[in-house]
């Protein structure tokens, strides 16, 4: 399409892919991740893993969608028709997320109003669990609507889709200017309150004290490499989609270091607000910080609310800007998530954006009312568990064995980065994404299936029939899906590079 829409400037781009990296993934998942996998020890393999892998990989990305000018499908299937399949795989897996993402946002929008009032009381856990989600007694059940979630689930789908339907200049852009810089600011007082509360100092030492042993851990490489897909957005089709939309002079490898290490630097914000925060309260209540951390739905659904009850004063205040944050940063992320479906289903259907984002984003809205169920949070357990470690990780694996080695393509796309940016990548960039991330990952791989495949240590302790029924299927699910959607003719002429004639939307 050579009349395809395009960013209004080069900053509305980057606070896109910036707004798309950080979000959930940095606020909710990065600080435990990090905690719970060696603290300061697991720097080393998150910086291994953002340096060889995430980086090369987002450049990767922008060149694709730079170069070929299409929503990932259509990038993937005219670098190469045969690896069509990857781009839907890996739509497939957006779509996933976006189902169970929306919801975290919602819960994070609710608590966002609890604030005022410290609603959740002094026991956040029982708060969260019984009064608010109302979790069912086994995992599998449905077990009825939950109102308080649907409502604000009702709320982050009005948004999201109604920022999509605006377009990329009007909608996408626009939105991002205005979430990303609230966000930073919101966050930044978050974080220079945390550090000046009694027993920071404390709570910081026990995030950054490296212990060694983990780093000869597979599982904490497991861990740096999930943490750094997720949160830079790759694998995800989203920076193919996003860099699709750039005008013909743009500098590749200088964007996606920006966005790279802004992301980062974000991540490394938030663990050290949250650390400090835990620090804190590990000092009101005697307790050591390994007592009162917590992994992802707790930490920021239990520990925090208690956290904020014990704030020395502006509670309340903290409270939403804490939970305000969470809303933004989600909300930015899954806006970027939707619009690869979007964009996939435009291009191969030649659909209006309208009926796209009714029919993609309809669905992933409706699909995801099940997490907003007495039982969601089983799903959205396993889901997000399965869909990352199958989903992201592997399509991330295979995405780059198949660009390497088996369409040779890294050479093309290199001259082709070259060609645009100021940096120039070197040798170094395909060493990284032809032999150090397809060996790393692909035995990371290996291991994690044996795992999983082992009665012994299934995930979370769930039964296999469960773990079947709502994660192998998923995942699987999405690697079928891939290959359904390449069926559907593409228009003619539609997988020739279009000239890019520099229009604006
Ligand atoms: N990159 C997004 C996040 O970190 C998906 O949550």
């Amino acid at each position: 399409m050579s009349n395809r829409p395009q960013w209004g400037t080069r900053a509305g781009f980057i606070l896109a892919a910036v707004g798309s990296a950080i979000g959930l993934g940095n606020i909710w998942r990065f600080p435990a991740t990090a905690y719970e996998n060696g603290g300061g020890a697991f720097f080393i393999p998150y910086l291994f893993a953002l340096l060889t892998a995430g980086i090369p990989l987002l450049i990767l990305e922008f060149t694709m969608g730079h170069k070929y000018r299409g929503s990932a499908p259509l990038s993937y299937g005219r670098m190469n028709k045969k690896l069509e399949w990857i781009g839907w795989w890996q739509v497939a897996v957006s779509f996933v997320i976006s189902t169970y993402y929306a919801v975290i946002i919602a819960w994070a929008l609710s608590y966002t109003v609890f604030s005022f009032n410290l609603k959740w009381g002094s026991d956040t856990e029982g708060f969260l669990f019984s009064n608010y989600l109302q979790l069912a007694e086994t995992p599998g059940q449905i077990g009825g609507l939950v109102p308080g979630v649907f409502l604000p689930l009702l709320i982050v789908w009005a948004v999201t889709l109604g920022v999509l339907f605006k377009g990329i200049k009007k909608g996408i852009e626009v939105a991002n200017r205005i979430f990303i810089p609230t966000l930073v600011v919101l966050f930044t007082i978050i974080v220079i309150r945390a550090i000046t509360l009694d027993g920071a100092a404390e709570g910081l030492n026990a995030f950054f004290t490296p212990s060694w042993d983990s780093i000869m851990d597979g599982k904490v490489w497991v861990a740096a490499y999930g943490q750094i897909f997720f949160s830079l957005s790759i694998a995800f089709a989203i920076m193919i989609t996003y860099s699709s939309y750039l005008p013909k002079k743009s500098d590749i490898t200088n964007n996606a270091f920006i966005t790279g290490f802004g992301n980062s630097a974000f991540e490394l914000l938030a663990g050290i607000g949250v650390f400090s925060a835990l620090g804190f309260m590990a000092a009101q209540s005697n307790m050591a910080v390994e007592d009162v951390v917590s992994a992802g739905v707790g930490l920021a659904f239990v520990v925090f609310p208690q956290i904020i009850n014990e704030f020395p004063a502006l509670n309340g205040l903290f409270g939403f800007l804490f939970f305000g944050s969470l809303v933004l940063a989600g909300l930015s992320s899954l806006i970027s998530i939707v619009e690869t479906f979007v964009a996939g289903v435009q291009d191969k259907f030649k659909v209006s954006r309208t009926k796209a984002v009714l029919f993609g984003g309809g669905l992933s809205a409706v699909i995801s009312i099940l997490f907003a169920t007495k039982g969601g949070l089983y799903f959205l357990d396993v889901a997000d568990y399965f869909i990352n470690s199958f989903g992201v990780a592997l399509s991330g694996l295979v995405q780059v064995i198949a660009i390497a080695w088996f369409a040779k393509e890294l050479k093309n796309l290199q001259t082709h980065a070259n060609g645009v940016s100021d940096i120039a990548l070197g040798t170094w960039w395909k060493v990284c994404l032809g032999i150090i991330t397809p060996a790393v990952l692909g035995y990371m791989m290996f291991k994690n299936i044996r795992t999983n495949l082992n009665p012994e240590t299934y995930y979370g302790g769930y039964d296999l029939s469960f773990l079947l029924s709502s994660g192998w299927i998923v995942a699987i699910g999405a690697i079928v899906l891939g290959f359904v959607f390449t069926f559907f003719k593409w228009d003619k002429d539609e997988l020739k590079i279009p000239e890019n004639k520099e229009v604006s939307q």
